[in-house]
């Protein structure tokens, strides 16, 4: 039995999540299983990738297809729809998640690695949502859900390409989402603060402030994910989960611009001070 839409009627049928190998990403295919959706898994790690959707298939019963393919290709996202069509599958739910992070001063940091960054943060999820738009059935709700971060509300001293990526999502978010204002297709977009995935590990930021959990708040994938569902169900064009995390967006809108640039420097910092080439 699908659990109802409070606000449209009806959970998502069939939705493509980018990043669902770890993380947010396989915790969000595991919320939209619990309500009974097809999945479309896209990742580039494709061993991953099968095991959780051979998992989740068992469990939920639900249809689990996968892609495994790497988001930064230019033609990775027209490949996912290829392969919806050749299925015969329509998607009436998008989950641009896929991302990473890159540390460090700008002028040491690894040009090809935030290149590449902002081809999955910024480029693929405008060419998927460009096509999953193209596509959609017009008689269904249609919803886009952008996993940004509270990143998105403020530059990032040693992860300004990072940032800057975030700050884009969000605004593409917002604006998609009051195109579409009283249309068949929501659009919202989630900033997270920091998770416990293995995304620090993984850009090597274990040791930076952010990872200890405080003064932000380190929530689990789960509990995003579930959050992050029910803001998109519920149409939240952008929500923050955690109350700690949302008094911490607050600030960052009404406090002076030079005051929480200083903030993000400290709390991005190493716990070792970033001096010079990191
Ligand atoms: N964790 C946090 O603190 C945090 C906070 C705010 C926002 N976010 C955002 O949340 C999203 C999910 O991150 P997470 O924490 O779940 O990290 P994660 O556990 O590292 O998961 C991200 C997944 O995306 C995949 N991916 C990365 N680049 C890709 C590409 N080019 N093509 C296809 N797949 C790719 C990764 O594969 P590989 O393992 O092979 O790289 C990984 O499986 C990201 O967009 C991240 O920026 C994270």
């Amino acid at each position: 039995m699908r659990a109802p839409d409070q606000r449209t009627g009806s959970a998502p049928r069939l939705s493509i999540v980018t990043g669902a190998a770890s993380g947010l990403g396989r915790a969000f295919a595991e919320q939209l299983a619990t309500h009974g959706s097809g999945l479309l898994l896209l990742d580039r790690n494709g061993p991953l990738l099968e095991e959780s959707a051979a998992k989740l298939a068992k469990r939920y019963s639900v249809r689990v297809e996968t892609l495994a393919a790497d988001l930064s290709l230019a033609d990775t996202p027209a490949r996912a729809f290829e392969r919806l069509q050749h299925l015969g599958l329509t998607a009436d739910a998008l989950f641009n998640n896929a991302g990473f992070n890159v540390y460090g001063r700008f002028e040491y940091s690894d040009l090809d690695r935030e290149i590449e960054m902002i081809r999955v943060h910024s480029i693929a999820t405008t060419q998927l949502s460009k096509l999953f738009l193209g596509k959609r059935d017009r008689e269904q709700r249609n919803r886009i859900l952008n996993v940004s971060s509270i990143a998105a509300l403020v530059p990032g001293p040693f992860v300004s390409v990072h940032f800057a990526t975030r700050a884009h999502l969000l605004s593409f978010s917002l604006a998609l989402a009051e195109e579409f204002r009283d249309t068949d297709v929501d659009v919202s977009c989630l900033c997270p603060g920091p998770m416990a995935t293995p995304f620090f590990e993984t850009a090597g930021m274990t040791d930076v402030r952010l990872f200890s959990g405080w003064p932000l708040k380190t929530m689990s994938a789960t509990d995003v994910a579930t959050l992050g569902y029910r803001a998109l169900m519920d149409g939240k064009r952008m929500y923050v989960p955690g109350r700690r995390n949302r008094l911490f967006a607050f600030a960052a809108d009404i406090a002076p611009r030079p005051l929480k640039i200083r903030f993000a420097r400290w709390v991005m910092d190493r716990v070792q001070p970033v001096r010079d080439a990191n």
